[in-house]
């Protein structure tokens, strides 16, 4: 099915086993808390060899030779790889197709340049470390995007201009002119980057940790030099993406050389500190806002203009104005992007990639302006929620955004806010509070399942979606549950495996609206083979706990089925209704944070967030990815950063005890109000993507809130205490 048109039926709502929404356990979740859960490195294959990448040294320039010799006479060490497949970084998300080969033109630091395998991994990493290289380092490395001498572009379709935002600026009653900076993130998921390659005859088997297997078997075997059909990837569970993992990478393609030369199965995993150097980072931002708006504090004009970065050669930037042209009105626009080339680990998607620093700079910006002009931050928003996209002539297909706002600050108590900064002290602790508006493009990928109902009545979903902690395999257990009748423990969900069904994959929020989608079609081509055995039409058609009810008629499944199993395919492509309605998801959160009038220190105290995605397929796990993504905000607020030694690039901080993500004392209460609506534009399940939403302009409020505990106005993100320290007496 297409999704040309609004799927207005609302089928889920007709069905009766009641799993939808409901808060239900993960299906998995025994089988991690109990260590039964195979992630990528446990697979433990027969005879396995070990692996370990070599970085490159240096930031820029060619590797000469490899003195192979002296490694290769260690004890254990069984080969050196240094192919010309080898992959200086991953592939982006969906990129089909193999990334830049050609490991030994070094491009930045920590540059994966060979492949020590052994007997062991101590072995494998010893050798790694024992590698001498000859190489010609060019000595001309960029690594401030800022820098007078930095090679930048403006690509033609990344600037957008509508109106004319210069003389807006002029005539405004209240304006806001302020650059914000925001640093590089690392994802952080806590399972580090694994692959193991085993090779029978041609075929090749690889077990790793990768969110998107369709694309990462193409680009898998584009890497390699041979056919998709003789690769298969097997990711029965991911220990966290966040982006990182969306495309093949160095692990993999290294692990695939090597066992193919070795005849025998190798296993690469990356240390934490290679995760930090040669994964996908975010890049850094310089957003410069320019905000006018007339005396009733309406937005006439909005200027978003961006510069990113990027190794050269790619095609990512990270798309930072993406929300800016739809979340709120104002008829003069621009939104302009600029990429730095840089000699820096490659930049990439990483947790809500665009609106997670684009839509929190934005709400920077939109403080500053109701601040400017006299107006409650909250009320500022409601006035310049625009009607229809404000510049497209499209609707929203869905849209709670103003009940989010408006139900969020009476859950919260914002009226108790003091709007002049610095009014409420408890002993050596400044109190404020901060808002800000989420907002997330919400996409549809093409996804495809397979749903078996067996003669026993039990039901199998095949498809190789990936469940990354997001609840895949939970949510479509549902689906198939709800749509067959059956309860949970009758539905087995098969993902993470190339031989499935090709699936969207997780990525850009669409997982489980897609993947979902494909399981609920599945579901109606059953559901209509059985009401041809029962000669009914479906709507006439309930199934509940294993019986088919027709017309106040109860038939036994297993009987109607007669021995007999039944199968269906389902498969949803994105179409018309991705064009010709404006698809995206909303929501707003409001923190409460005390700074210390003494010392700067910043303790988030609560915070909550209100969220919109269209249908809830799970209330549980959505609202478990809402938290995480408030979490990643509080981290991006207060202490995440990338560090670049200045002078070669190289990441100082690459360990989770310098590079902090937030830990249980830096989280305090956390509240999330899902609003559920139903999205018929979006997917036949009614369903948008809520995976990222939360992370969308939570920094910013946590932000705003220190601005009116203390009076800083940090612009430079994380807001550590030294920014903070010079507003205080
Ligand atoms: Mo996401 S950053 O597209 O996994």
């Amino acid at each position: 099915m297409s999704m040309d048109e609004p799927d207005t039926r609302r089928r889920l709502d007709d069905m009766a086993q009641g799993l939808i929404g409901k808060p239900l356990d993960r299906t998995e979740g025994h089988l991690k808390v109990s260590g039964t859960a195979t992630y990528a490195h446990e697979w433990a294959v027969a005879d396995q060899a070990y692996g370990v990448l070599v970085r490159a040294p240096f930031a820029k320039g060619k590797i000469l030779s490899i003195d192979k010799a002296a490694v290769l006479a260690m004890d254990g060490v069984l080969a050196v790889i240094d192919d010309d497949r080898l992959l200086r970084n991953p592939a982006q998300g969906t990129a089909n197709e193999a990334p830049v080969q050609g490991a030994k033109d070094v491009v930045y630091l920590g540059q994966p340049i060979a492949l020590v395998v052994a007997e062991s991994f101590e072995g494998a990493r010893h050798g790694a470390q024992s590698l001498s290289i000859e190489y010609d380092a060019d000595e001309s490395v960029a690594i401030d995007p800022e820098a007078s001498d930095a090679q930048t572009e403006k690509p033609d379709e990344k600037q957008f201009s509508q109106g004319d935002v210069d003389q807006a600026m002029q005539e405004a009653a209240f304006t806001v002119d302020q650059v914000y900076r925001t640093p590089g993130h690392n994802s952080a998921a806590m399972e580090p980057h694994c692959a193991i390659a085993q090779w029978e005859e041609n075929q090749l088997t690889l077990y790793g940790s990768y969110q998107m297997l369709k694309y990462n078997r193409n680009e898998l075997a584009d890497s390699l030099g041979i056919d998709a059909e003789q690769v298969r990837i097997i990711s029965r569970y991911v220990g966290g993406g966040f982006g990182s993992k969306l495309g093949i990478a160095p692990e993999a393609v290294a692990a695939a050389i090597a066992a193919k030369e070795l005849q025998r199965a190798v296993c690469v995993t990356l240390s934490r500190q290679q995760v930090f150097e040669a994964v996908m980072r975010r890049s850094e931002t310089r957003q410069h806002f320019q905000l006018a708006a007339d005396k009733d504090g309406v937005l006439t004009g909005l200027s978003h203009v961006s510069l990113v970065s990027n190794l050269p050669d790619e095609t990512f930037a990270e798309p930072v104005g993406q929300a800016t042209h739809f979340i709120y009105g104002g008829e003069n626009r621009r939104i302009g992007l600029e990429v730095a080339r840089l000699n820096k680990t490659c930049a990439g998607s990483v947790r809500a990639p665009g609106e997670a620093v684009g839509v929190t700079a934005l709400e920077n910006a939109m403080d500053e302006l109701a601040e400017a002009a006299g107006i409650d931050p909250l009320e500022l928003r409601l006035l310049n929620i625009p009607e229809k996209d404000p510049e497209q002539d499209v609707s929203f297909s869905s849209r709670k955004f103003r009940q989010a706002l408006k139900q969020g600050a009476e859950a919260f108590g914002w009226e108790k806010r003091q709007p002049v900064p610095g009014q409420v002290r408890e002993g050596e602790w400044l109190i404020g509070m901060g808002m800000a508006s989420a907002a997330r493009v919400n996409v549809l990928m093409q996804s495809e399942a397979k749903v078996t109902l067996s003669a026993d009545g039990s039901v199998i979903v095949e498809t190789d979606m990936t469940d990354i902690g997001t609840g895949s395999y939970t949510i479509l257990t549902q689906i198939a549950g709800e749509m067959l009748g059956v309860p949970m423990n009758r539905v087995e969900t098969r993902l993470g495996d190339t031989d499935l069904p090709s699936a969207s994959g997780s990525g850009g929020s669409w997982g489980a609206s897609s993947s979902g989608s494909s399981v609920f079609l599945a579901c109606e081509d059953l559901r209509e083979q059985l009401c041809r055995k029962l000669d009914c039409q479906s709507a006439d058609l309930t199934l509940k706990d294993g019986q088919a009810i027709v017309r106040n008629r109860s038939h036994d499944l297993v009987e109607l089925l007669g021995g007999e199993s039944l199968q269906a395919v389902g498969i949803i492509e994105p179409g018309e209704t991705s064009e010709n309605v404006r698809q995206a998801t909303f929501g707003a959160h409001f923190a409460e944070v005390a700074v210390n009038a003494t010392t700067g220190e910043t303790r988030v105290q609560r915070m909550l967030g209100v969220f919109s995605a269209g249908r809830i397929l799970n209330e549980k796990t959505a609202r478990s990815q809402c938290y995480g993504g408030m979490i990643f905000g509080i981290g991006m607020a207060l202490t995440e950063e990338l560090l670049h030694d200045p002078r070669d690039g190289h990441i100082v901080n690459r360990d989770l005890g310098e590079y902090h993500v937030p830990v249980n004392l830096d989280v305090p209460q956390l509240d999330v109000i899902l609003l559920d609506e139903r999205d018929d534009h979006a997917s036949p399940i009614q369903a948008k993507g809520i995976g990222e939403l939360g992370i969308c302009g939570a920094a910013a409020a946590v932000v705003n809130a220190i601005y009116n505990a203390s009076g800083a106005r940090v612009r430079e993100y994380p807001a550590t205490l030294d920014k903070i320290l010079p507003y205080l007496d």
